[in-house]
């Protein structure tokens, strides 16, 4: 064990952090501790393992760096002399921005009551003093390569999402199209009573779901007459060209489904699959109801927006043509009519001519 109260000379042997990752990103620590010799111990074992390490013995001066400077990692004691380290936890997990970094806090030995309260607090892992230096430097290590994975898959999602919003921009009239399909598809989610981490596929879904336009081009996609039927087939394989720009992102694997399948109908005469019935993933059928709700209410270069209960008559008709499920439709009308969509205005954008078997913008 390690008495902070030894000196530097104690702890300057440990695990050496991969080299690799050290060169990509050297990766951040920023140690919050009040006490001086124990901040300057920690400092002096982390750098001179490569981190690039920051020092702050006071909870408000912690906090100011942390959304300054976004480190890989936080050691963390729980007294300071303003807020207390539990009160910094909970700041830095309850904030979107900084919740995915991980907190290490630093307790008594035999604290049981701090370590619950940590927990509590979202601490992901607790040190105690005085510091064994090898498990201080193991945990370290094997959190800070975590957050690298995170921050990796976080920037694979990001450049698919750019991606997308890419394709949106490529059409004015498609300008806040996924957005609105994100909250229309979780709203009709919630209604269906589907677990949480479908109402989060169907977010990233109403995204996501063109994102394989980005593989058409400009000719076919904003032509403004009706495409030929080979045109149309191409159009078509911005489904799997999407599913498969997801790729094998673990993150993304109950996306892709919907990417790929969303324009199926029940009746089998959808693609690319030709999908019948309940073939068809759900989370695809609901992107595709609200798709289609969107591209009615919503102004198209040659029609102004139409009303919703237009909207809701021709879903209805499409039920009884075979194309959508009268459950999922009836679902979708009613939280409609309560006022479940209404968090952004839709009526001033537009949509894309991609929609079941015509080739017509206009007939979308
Ligand atoms: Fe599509």
């Amino acid at each position: 064990m390690i008495n902070p109260m030894h000196g530097v000379d104690a702890v300057r042997h440990g695990p050496v952090i991969d080299a690799r990752k050290k060169d990509r990103t050297r990766a951040s620590v920023l140690v919050i501790e009040d006490e001086p010799a124990v901040r300057r111990l920690l400092v002096h074992l982390l750098t001179s393992q490569g981190y690039a390490v920051h020092e702050v013995g006071d909870g408000a001066s912690a906090m100011a760096v942390v959304r300054k400077r976004h480190p890989d990692l936080i050691l963390l004691d729980v007294g300071l002399p303003d807020m207390d380290g539990f009160e910094v936890c909970r700041t830095i997990k309850g904030s979107t921005d900084t919740r995915l970094i991980p907190v290490v806090m630093v307790t008594g030995l035999h604290d049981r009551e701090a370590r619950i309260r940590g927990i509590e607090a979202g601490a992901d892992d607790f040190l105690a003093k005085p510091f064994d230096q090898a498990e201080l430097l193991a945990r370290v290590a094997s959190l800070v390569r975590i957050k690298q994975y995170t921050d990796d898959l976080e920037s694979a999602e990001c450049i698919i999402q750019s991606l997308a919003l890419t394709v949106e921009a490529r059409d004015p009239y498609t300008q806040g199209h996924c957005e609105r399909l994100a909250l229309y598809a979780s709203a009709l989610g919630r209604e269906l009573g589907l677990q949480e981490d479908e109402i989060a596929a169907l977010e990233r879904g109403g995204y996501l779901h063109d994102v394989g336009k980005i593989g058409i081009p400009d000719s076919i996609l904003q032509k403004p007459s009706r495409l030929t039927t080979e045109e149309f087939d191409f159009m078509k394989t911005h489904t799997f060209i999407g599913e498969r720009l997801c790729g094998q992102l673990r993150t993304l694997v109950s996306v892709r489904p919907i990417v790929r399948s969303h324009h199926e109908r029940r009746d089998g005469n959808g693609y690319p699959d030709g999908l019948r019935g309940d073939e068809i993933p759900l989370l695809a059928q609901i992107i595709s109801i609200v798709d289609e709700y969107d591209a009615i209410t919503t102004t198209r270069p040659y029609r102004a927006a139409l009303p919703a209960e237009h909207a809701y008559s021709e879903l209805t008709a499409e039920v009884a043509s075979g194309i959508h499920s009268a459950n999922l439709v009836d679902a979708f009308i009613a939280v409609a009519k309560r006022g479940g969509l209404d968090v952004i205005d839709s009526a001033q954008v537009g949509h894309m001519s991609e929609h079941g078997s015509s080739p017509t913008p206009g007939s979308i």
